[in-house]
């Protein structure tokens, strides 16, 4: 693993990544390839300690040109593909990036990756590894009583996102059954943490308390999650591209399931302490029940036994703990949140998710 490349590095888990493997890993070159979209930016990637081992590639991965120059070039011989379209709510609201990127993108990857690599022996094979992240939507939705996701729960996807992760993840597995890819997998819970883009549900409760806007929670607020702190996410990836047996597919979570209500409050909590003199606190005040998305999926949970019992990986922070850190790095970055709050789109996909929506139950 000296030469790793990650798809969709300006994004969030992913620039995480890489910030982690700088810190970790002084011999590795890393090359960035990311489009750039609305949630890709180059701050989440300033300030890396050795910026010479650094390359970013603005480029699309469903550009078959783009992705084989760069594996060719850079002699790549670990790719770790972050690259999607990620929002449940704009998968809903537009599809067609979803299928683009998550799936043509993906395919796109896998067959530059099998040209260079098994066609052409351009790096030796037990040098190679092929590492795509997905996500825990794949398995559908859990009933109350039911047992937590395992790696052999079968797909269910129910939302157009989680639908385009589950044909990628097919694809990837398909390219080791068939033609022999080296790959690995891991399907993982919510993320949060630093330099999320804010129309995910923690750092938009973070935007929007601090200036005193309501805090949409969707239908009830009795919907469950896993949530899992990004540095723990991170450390668990390279765990499994390091150590992980070629081919398998390993579950990632965070160890703690509150609803969306019981976590909107704890962030409140966290707000009221760190900024005691807010004209906005009891922050909770700020929160409204408004129309649920449609089709959504009432409760995830994650078993996280395989990667435990085989790699010794557990996540570090609890629920609290990683909320602070990341309540603590979202004051301290003023300038990158100024940065998205005056994105013209930004205000325009507030508008289209929120303006119209209805009262919640
Ligand atoms: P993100 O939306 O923050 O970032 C996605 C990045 O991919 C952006 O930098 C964007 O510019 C880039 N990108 C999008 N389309 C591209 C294309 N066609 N070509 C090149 N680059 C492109 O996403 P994230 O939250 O960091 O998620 C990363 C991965 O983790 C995704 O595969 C996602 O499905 C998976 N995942 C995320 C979560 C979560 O909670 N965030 C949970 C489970 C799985
Ligand atoms: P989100 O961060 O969009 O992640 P995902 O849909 O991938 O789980 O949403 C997390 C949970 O929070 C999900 O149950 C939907 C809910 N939610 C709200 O209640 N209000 C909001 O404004 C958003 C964005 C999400």
């Amino acid at each position: 693993m000296k030469n790793v490349l990650v798809t969709g590095g300006a994004g969030f888990i992913g620039s995480n990544f890489i910030h982690f493997l700088f810190d970790k890993e002084p011999e590795v070159k890393v090359v960035t390839l990311d489009a750039l979209t609305y949630a890709g930016s180059l701050e989440n990637l300033k300030d890396l300690p050795d910026a010479s081992r650094h390359t970013f590639i603005e480029g699309d991965i469903c550009d078959r040109e783009v992705v084989e120059d760069c594996i060719r070039q850079h002699r790549i011989d670990t790719i770790i593909h972050f690259a999607a379209e990620t929002h449940v709510d704009r998968s809903i609201l537009g599809p067609a990036p979803f299928i683009q990127t998550n799936v043509i993108g993906t395919f796109t990857l896998l067959e530059a990756a099998r040209q260079f690599w098994l066609d052409e022996g351009g790096v030796e094979r037990q040098e190679i590894r092929f590492h795509h992240i997905s996500t825990d939507e794949v398995y559908g939705s859990l009933e109350p009583d039911e047992a937590a996701f395992t790696e052999e729960t079968p797909y269910t996807p129910n939302s157009p996102y989680a639908a385009s992760k589950a044909a990628s993840d097919h694809l990837v597995r398909a390219y080791a059954h068939t033609y022999g890819l080296p790959i690995t997998i891991t399907n993982c819970s919510n993320n949060y943490g630093p330099r999320q883009f804010p129309e995910k549900f923690v750092p938009l409760i973070i935007f929007n308390a601090q200036v005193g806007k309501r805090i949409p929670v969707y239908g009830d607020g009795r919907q469950i999650r896993d949530w899992l702190y990004v540095d723990d996410h991170c450390e668990a990836i390279w765990r499994v591209v390091k150590d992980g047996r070629e081919g398998e597919t390993y579950n990632i979570g965070g160890n703690n399931q509150p609803t969306n209500l019981e976590l909107v409050e704890l962030l409140c909590a966290i707000l009221d302490d760190v900024l005691p003199k807010s004209h906005f606190a009891p922050h909770k005040n700020l929160i409204t029940f408004v129309a649920d998305r449609p089709g959504h999926d009432r409760r995830y949970a994650m078993d996280i036994s395989k990667i435990g019992g085989e790699l010794g990986w557990e996540p570090r922070e609890n629920l609290e703990s990683g909320l602070r850190e990341t309540v603590d790095w979202y004051l301290r970055n003023s300038e990158w949140v100024d940065s998205i709050e005056k994105q013209p789109s930004y205000a325009t996909w507030l508008e289209a998710n929120y303006l119209n929506r209805g009262e919640g139950s």
